[in-house]
């Protein structure tokens, strides 16, 4: 894939794919980070996932701490790092991954950290992940950048030639809380865009990965393992991907809710069939 990306007016680096930039929508301000009213919101909204959130008091961070602290990950990578509320976590990793074009850390960097300050496309473009891994494969992944649909595919290919089979990676936002959030349009608050396409997209085009749905709130986190590096599955029918999911509204999530379901299971289940081993 050839990657590239640009500054838009705004000052938002907005990444782009191969024969994608008709598709290129107008980016109107970059959200201010909000992590309080969404529980809420949605606790209001869905009575039952007040459970979750006792569960998860603090959301996915509570799910993404124990699973470090499960795995202890030799090799993390996170792409969208912002203030460092989840990069912080991979304290016990002895390398910490991080890109983000525009990170504001408040709180401490993994004493393993590398943190790259660019899009993830011309972070991967860049050769970069080859020379720091010198090898190695990447252990867990954490993909939280842009959140548009073509962005997360392009973040799951590049991240894919890294893994084994064991890599767990987590995708985070594919269970957009509201229509007005699942727009392609970034929102001041909690947008989580179209990165549920994901969800679909690998089941129809590589039904041999492990995939599980995990109902964290505020919305949700898809756990992956079954990569593999030489895979180029994803990669070869790209265009057709994007030309088949791009089209997709809210509307089309909701007519998916029996697979989102088919997925759904809870936080130990999924522990188990990701990391039996552990
Ligand atoms: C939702 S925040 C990440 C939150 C963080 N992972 C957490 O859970 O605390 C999304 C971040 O993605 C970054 N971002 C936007 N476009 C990106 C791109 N093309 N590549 C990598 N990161 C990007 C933004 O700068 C922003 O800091």
């Amino acid at each position: 894939m050839n990657e590239s990306s640009h500054r838009t007016k705004t000052g938002f680096v907005q990444a782009q794919g191969p024969k994608r930039t008709s598709r290129k929508p107008e980016l109107p301000t970059r959200p201010e980070p909000d992590e309080t009213s969404v529980p809420v919101a949605a606790a209001q909204a869905a009575p039952p996932q007040q459970a979750m959130y006792k569960r998860f008091p603090r959301g996915h961070y509570t799910a993404l701490a124990e699973i470090h602290a499960i795995m202890s990950p030799d090799v993390y990578l996170e792409i969208g790092v912002n203030t460092g509320a989840s990069f912080t976590l991979a304290g016990a990793s002895r390398l910490a991954i991080g890109v983000d074009p525009q990170p504001c850390l408040s709180y401490p960097q993994p004493v393993g950290t590398q943190l790259f300050t660019t899009t993830s496309d011309d972070f991967f473009a860049s050769g970069a992940l080859r020379e720091v891994l010198g090898g190695r494969h990447l252990d867990l992944v954490f993909i939280d950048g842009m959140h548009w649909f073509e962005c997360v595919l392009r973040d799951l290919i590049n991240t894919e030639r890294y893994c084994d089979p064991r890599s767990l990676v987590i995708l985070h936002d594919i269970l957009p809380p509201s229509e007005e959030s699942a727009g392609r349009t970034m929102l001041p608050g909690p947008w989580v865009g179209d990165c549920w396409k994901a969800v679909p997209c690998l089941l129809e085009t590589r039904p041999e990965l492990r995939m599980s749905i995990v109902e964290v709130p505020p919305s949700g986190l898809c756990l992956i393992t079954g990569l593999s590096g030489g895979n180029t599955a994803l990669s070869e029918r790209y265009d057709e991907l994007i030309d088949r999911y791009m089209a997709r509204g809210y509307w089309n999530f909701c007519a998916e809710s029996a697979r989102f379901a088919a997925l759904t299971v809870g936080f130990e289940e999924a522990l188990a069939m990701h990391l039996p081993w552990k």
